[in-house]
């Protein structure tokens, strides 16, 4: 089959398109044949060389963690064993964790889709958001922003998300009161909040945690899935796969597609590329600006 896999460390193009075995699916695990598939930054960060020391990849490596597609007849979306780090960008793969594709749901869109449901619902569960609390969400308007803002309104809590002023309408159409990051973001937090934020989770890893801290007035009610340096402000870095990995929050595939089928849940796709156009899309995800969820048909 073909897959999108990189023999050595570098920028997009060593990115390539190599034939490969088909895989199979071991005890509790389902092959699907893939509609489409997601790119996250961390494939990026991975094909780059950037973990090379942290989290060695026995190379060629196949990269993508989630997908859409059909298995057995049925059409499902669903992420691969985390540790695995890829298997997804390719024509077969095998998921470890999947829900039925609610048919409200494109293929590009749930293929998109499970890892950043995993991510946005393990951190919603850890900072403990529910009815009635306020959050922000700094990066709001990015693959995992996106998914975060509609999974806490619709579990009842009021979200204010950070983005580019060009997607404040985008931000708002998702139920978030959107603001701009940088300079200044406590006093027009202030302005949309005045009782305060009970909790804060960071998307963007853009340096910004200390004024999220005191946003927050305790790091404890802060959350990072982008900023390395979280420990020396006190602040939780969750992650899925890998060693010190959060416990996946698979549950929330099914709520999510739930969701879905009741209009309450999306997936804002930034673009779609074949899998043999897949260096644009990386290159597209390396600008830190894409709207939403970057997506690759194989
Ligand atoms: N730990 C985990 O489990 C986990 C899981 C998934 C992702 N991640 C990490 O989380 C981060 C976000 O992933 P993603 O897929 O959402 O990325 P993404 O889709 O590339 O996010 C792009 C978004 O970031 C926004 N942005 C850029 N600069 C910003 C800034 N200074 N402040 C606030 N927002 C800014 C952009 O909005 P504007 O265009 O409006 O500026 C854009 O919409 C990445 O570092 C990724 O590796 C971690």
């Amino acid at each position: 089959m073909r897959a999108l896999q990189f023999d050595e460390y570098g920028p997009a193009s060593v990115l390539r398109i190599a034939e490969v075995p088909e895989p199979h699916a071991g005890p509790g695990q389902i092959r699907v044949a893939v509609r489409a598939s997601g790119v996250t930054p961390a494939d990026w960060y991975l094909r780059s060389g950037r973990f090379r020391d942290r989290i060695p990849l026995p190379l060629p490596h196949v990269l993508g963690v989630d997908a859409a597609g059909v298995a057995a007849g049925d059409p499902v979306f669903g992420m691969v064993e985390l540790a695995r780090l890829g298997g997804a960008n390719a024509e077969y793969a095998v998921l470890a964790a999947w829900a039925p594709k609610p048919p409200a749901l494109s293929w590009d869109q749930a293929g998109g889709a499970a890892g950043n449901v995993e991510t946005a619902t393990r951190v919603l569960d850890r900072l403990g958001v529910g009815a009635g609390a306020t959050l922000l969400i700094e990066g709001a308007a990015g693959g995992v922003g996106t998914v975060a803002v509609q999974l806490a309104v619709a579990r009842g809590a009021r979200v204010i998300g950070t983005a580019g002023g060009a997607n404040h309408e985008f931000l708002a159409g998702l139920g978030a009161a959107p603001t701009t990051y940088g300079p200044g973001l406590a006093r027009r937090v202030a302005a949309l909040a005045p009782g305060g934020v009970d909790a804060v989770l960071d998307c963007a890893g853009s340096g910004s945690l200390p004024e999220l801290v005191e946003l927050a007035g305790d790091p404890g009610r802060v959350v990072t899935v982008a900023d390395l340096n979280a420990a020396a402000h006190g602040v939780h870095l969750s992650r899925s796969g890998g060693p010190g990995a959060d416990t996946p929050a698979i549950a929330g595939l099914a709520v999510a597609a739930g969701l879905a089928g009741q209009g309450r849940f999306t997936v804002p796709v930034a673009a779609v590329f074949p899998l043999a156009e897949a260096a644009a899309a990386h290159r597209l995800s390396e600008t830190g600006h894409a709207r939403g969820k970057i997506v690759l048909r194989p």
